[in-house]
């Protein structure tokens, strides 16, 4: 049974091409997943995002500037974190029959003057990701913080979203570009991307 805050949300991401809501992750599930992404900095396994993959791969400081590592359901959190996230896959697939299949997701921490240049979220040649999805960790954000997520919509009039926790972001991944402003404070999130069968 798919509850009316989530169907609307999910309506409005299909008619608008991206969807916002406050307080979808509860603060306890954030905040430890906020100290995981703290710990990226000294992780030796993290890897410094570029964008792109495969052969694509560049480390381009010019696009972005994050500490990234997958999530591999080593901690409760994340484990809950995508059982959320699994419960959105399916009612995304019930209401709109997507089909979509899997889900995989990193952990981010953009430092301090970091960013996210404007781009979409479907890479050459691996075209099967279908729904973007963004989570934000950090409490108490402001907006001289920075670090907002500005969204083109299909519609029109772009968005700017203050990345405060436990607010949920979904785009679809192929049509809506975005972009992360500068930060003027360490930025923990975390993106995820539902996908068709490869
Ligand atoms: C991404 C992305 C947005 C954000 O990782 O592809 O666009 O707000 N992240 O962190
Ligand atoms: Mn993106």
């Amino acid at each position: 049974m798919i509850s009316p805050p989530t169907a609307a949300l999910i309506e409005r991401l299909l008619a608008t091409g991206c969807a916002v809501a406050e307080d979808y992750f509860a603060p306890a599930l954030c905040q430890a997943l906020q100290l995981e992404a703290e710990a990226l900095t000294a992780d030796e396994t993290a890897i410094d995002a570029g964008v792109g993959r495969g052969v694509d791969h560049k480390s381009d400081a010019a696009i972005r500037r994050a500490r990234i590592r997958w999530l591999d359901g080593r901690s409760p959190a994340q484990l809950d974190f995508t059982g959320r996230a699994e419960d959105l896959r399916i009612s995304i697939n019930e209401l709109f029959y997507l089909g979509l299949f899997d889900f995989d997701a990193q952990l981010a921490l953009t430092p301090v003057g970091g960013f996210y240049a404007r781009h979409s979220d479907s890479f050459q040649g691996a075209r099967n990701r279908i729904v973007s999805l963004v989570a934000y960790l950090n409490d108490g954000w402001q907006s001289a913080d920075g670090g907002c997520l500005r969204i083109w919509p299909l519609d029109g009039a772009r968005i700017d979203v203050v990345p405060r926790r436990g607010t949920l972001v979904l785009m679809l991944s192929e049509n809506v570009e975005h972009e992360v402003l500068p930060t003027n404070r360490s930025r923990a999130s975390i993106a995820g991307w539902f996908r068709l069968r490869a």
